[in-house]
């Protein structure tokens, strides 16, 4: 393929990874579509300084309203882009969430990805298609770490959802021979994740308690363990599937988990503080059920595309509080 014609249409653009994606694909010379929902408020904050750039908005990045429950706006976009590569990001991302609002993150994670795999079927180019599968489709996993040939078992609705997409995904690859991949992505954090994931709202509570502005943080279960990466590094994990000779299904993650607390401790180290003077547990911000120790291989994946983590856990959580004393600053 030559950098002429490659085209990149991301569904979840102004989401954490839908934006170092976007970055990523300019800088390898794409020209990127996003969709985009109508919103009542038109500031994109994480896209907003590429839309803001008249060498690239407009030029190479382009913006088209649609949503994921509406699929002829999506064949219409399919149409007038004809991309070659369709990165799938879009949809309620939040697993305690999902508890309270199953069906549209049914419909979301689930439905909408059978959808698209149906308008890339009809396309009449060859196009290569990424689906943004999760961990959470191993929920009460049976073994330690997970592989790709782990059996689902997830424990959430979003679980549920991402296991049926993640398998229509096999399905469709099986059946008509599509350029299709699944991404098991574990938690993947960075400055941009949404202010309602517990790794931002720790990083965000470390600096405001230390200039002043919050005086406590209440969390739920703090020994909850998560296998944690950096989103610039997941992100790059999906585009290199997508450069391969044969469409495959792979676990991007770092191995290593890491507890709530710990988190904690590193953030308030990082202005420090000492956390358990200002950190509550509050029972009822437990999840309704917690997934068994979710920690992934990500063997394949290094060693077949060359993937490899960048950074460490202290890190990760170092680069978000200094983003939000960085912000806090402005
Ligand atoms: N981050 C992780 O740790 C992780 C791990 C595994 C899998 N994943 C999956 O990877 C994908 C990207 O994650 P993320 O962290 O970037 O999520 P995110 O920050 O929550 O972004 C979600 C994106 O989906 C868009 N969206 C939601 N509902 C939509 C709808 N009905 N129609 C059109 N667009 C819609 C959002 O648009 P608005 O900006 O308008 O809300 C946003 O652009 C998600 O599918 C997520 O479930 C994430």
């Amino acid at each position: 393929m030559t950098m002429a014609q490659r085209t990149a249409l991301i569904t979840g653009i102004t989401g954490q990874d839908g934006s170092y994606l976007t970055e990523l694909l300019l800088g390898e010379g794409y020209a990127v579509h996003g969709v985009v929902r109508r919103t009542s408020n038109l500031q994109r904050s994480r896209i907003e300084h590429l839309r803001r750039d008249e060498k690239i908005y407009g030029k190479r990045l382009f913006l088209h309203y649609g949503d994921l429950s509406d699929g002829t706006t999506l064949r219409r976009i399919f149409r007038a882009v004809q991309p070659t590569e369709v990165y799938h990001l879009a949809g309620q991302s939040h697993v305690g969430l999902s508890f309270e609002i199953p069906e549209s993150t049914c419909d979301e994670a689930g439905m909408a990805t059978l959808r698209l795999l149906e308008i890339a079927r009809d396309q009449p180019q060859p196009l290569r298609f990424y689906h943004a599968s999760s961990s959470e489709i191993f929920g009460n996993a049976i073994e330690l770490p997970q592989t790709e040939n782990t059996p689902m078992l997830p424990a959430s609705p979003y679980g549920c959802a991402k296991a049926f997409a993640t398998q229509l995904v096999r399905v469709y690859r099986q059946s008509y021979g599509l350029f299709v991949c699944n991404g098991i992505l574990y938690n993947h954090e960075s400055p941009r994740r949404g202010e309602n994931f517990v790794t931002r709202k720790i990083a965000r509570a470390a600096a405001r308690i230390s200039r002043g502005l919050d005086t406590d943080l209440t969390l739920g279960n703090l020994e909850s363990r998560r296998d944690w990466g950096r989103a610039q590094d997941y992100v790059r994990a999906m585009w290199l599937m997508l450069q391969q000779e044969t469409p495959d299904d792979y676990v991007v993650a770092t191995g290593e988990t890491h507890s709530v607390r710990e988190f904690v401790e590193a953030a308030f180290a990082v202005v420090d503080l000492p956390w358990k003077k200002y950190v509550r547990h509050d029972p009822s911000f437990d999840r309704p059920a917690e997934p068994a120790q979710l920690v992934g291989c990500a063997d394949k994946i290094r060693k077949r595309l060359g993937w490899e983590v960048t950074g460490t856990f202290l890190q990760l959580v170092r680069e978000m509080v200094e983003a939000e004393l960085e912000q806090l600053g402005r």
